[in-house]
């Protein structure tokens, strides 16, 4: 694979504070060597050692990749007139959900991978290098374990969402639904997934059901990651305390005992603007989870319903113009808060010794990810230091 040498990054954020000033380990006019896929030397510009290859950065900043923790990529269709019914009035209220695992039911396998590979060139087109992908569009055995080897043939964090709603055929029996979840579902599901995830809402599954469900999978030696409080104060923050997930997400509703809890328990929050934006609905406290001294990660959610949104770009605006965070915070939770959200250490930083996965910027500093917004301003993105998206210099 070779070595590649960066030279004349105006702005380098490693997010390691023994390479650079502050919690995003920043440098000026800096260089990094990549050797076989993994960040060897980071420092001066002018100290850059040769390498097989070079790139000139032209004074660009260096940000690590984007790790997207939370997404659910795998599905058919859209759900565009609900977002139109939305702008009108029409308040979310998960629904919605059912037609889309009619429309994924009903597709190929074939189109189900064209459309999430394209869905996920746009992501990285973007800067996203690590991506997670969650199944829940089909809710039956085989089904979701269809999604599932789909989302695994793109990225190796793959969650099991098997608890997103309770499909028609199990409508009046709700106990039966649950059953299949903890029991066959999980077992034809546990092969090919590294997380379990479930939808804590009064419009999907209660604390008790997503108790049950998330139990089984912890017992079958699946990771924890809980949707909650995204319509209320459900009581998934609560839970995923309880049960030692990596990550609750949503947080929406989020109140300050409950932000205490999380960093009390060491809980990331994966806050998940782009879906207030798209339901109009109020954003998450950031501010609150940030003082408590939670972990926050920011994700895109992307999804037809709530969020078809895969932008992180687009997401990092969101939490500085409406959260409050700083620049420096939104960037920190969009790479290594991600990876904190999936217990990785190798993404997220572009600490020695940690995968090359990076965002060379057409702008001098980081800051302009969110002073211009709807522009994407990635000019080359190496994952495993190679080229994974790159537009004309
Ligand atoms: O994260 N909240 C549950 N799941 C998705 C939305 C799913 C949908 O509406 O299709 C979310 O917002
Ligand atoms: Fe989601």
């Amino acid at each position: 694979m070779g070595s590649v040498a960066i030279s004349n990054i105006g702005e380098l954020t490693t997010n390691d504070r023994t390479l650079g000033e502050g919690a995003v380990g920043r440098r000026h006019v800096a260089g990094l060597v990549i050797d076989d896929g993994l960040v060897a030397w980071a420092g001066a510009s002018a100290d850059t050692p040769a390498a097989d290859t070079s790139i000139d950065a032209e004074g660009g900043a260096v940000i690590p990749g984007f790790v997207d923790s939370h997404t659910h990529l795998v599905f058919a269709g859209d759900r565009a007139d609900e977002f139109e019914a939305r702008m009108a009035g029409v308040p979310y209220d998960g629904g919605g959900i059912l037609r889309t695992v009619e429309a994924t039911r009903a597709a190929s396998t074939g189109s189900l991978d064209r459309a999430a590979r394209r869905r996920l060139a746009e992501m990285r087109a973007t800067g996203t290098t690590t991506v997670e992908i969650k199944s829940g569009y089909d809710l039956s055995v085989a089904g979701e374990r269809r999604l599932l080897d789909v989302a695994a043939s793109l990225t190796e964090e793959v969650t099991w969402l098997g608890a997103h709603a309770v499909p028609p055929e199990f409508a009046a029996r709700r106990d039966e639904y649950l059953r299949l979840l903890t029991g066959p579902m999980l077992e034809g599901c546990a092969p090919v997934t590294r997380w379990a995830d479930a939808f804590c809402d009064p419009v999907a599954f209660s604390v008790e059901e997503c108790r049950a469900v998330l139990t089984a999978a912890k017992a079958a030696g699946l990771g924890i990651r809980v949707h909650g409080n995204q319509l209320g104060d459900s009581g998934g923050v609560e839970l995923a305390a309880e049960l030692g997930a990596a990550s609750v997400d949503h947080c929406t509703f989020c109140t300050a005992s409950g932000a205490s809890l999380l960093a009390e328990c060491g809980v990331v929050a994966t806050l998940l603007p782009a879906a207030e934006f798209s339901t109009r609905t109020p954003y998450a406290d950031a501010r609150q989870l940030l003082d408590a001294g939670v972990t926050v990660a920011l994700a895109t959610d992307c999804n037809p319903g709530t969020s078809f949104v895969t932008s992180m770009p687009f997401v990092i605006a969101l939490a500085v113009r409406e959260l409050a965070m700083t620049s420096d915070e939104a960037l920190y939770a969009a790479t290594a808060g991600g990876a904190a959200a999936l217990c990785r250490d190798d993404v997220g930083r572009l600490a020695v010794g940690c995968s090359a996965d990076l965002v060379v910027l057409d702008a001098p500093s980081a800051s302009h990810l969110a002073y211009r917004p709807g522009s994407s301003i990635a000019r080359t993105v190496l994952r495993r230091g190679e080229a994974v998206a790159s537009r004309p210099s």
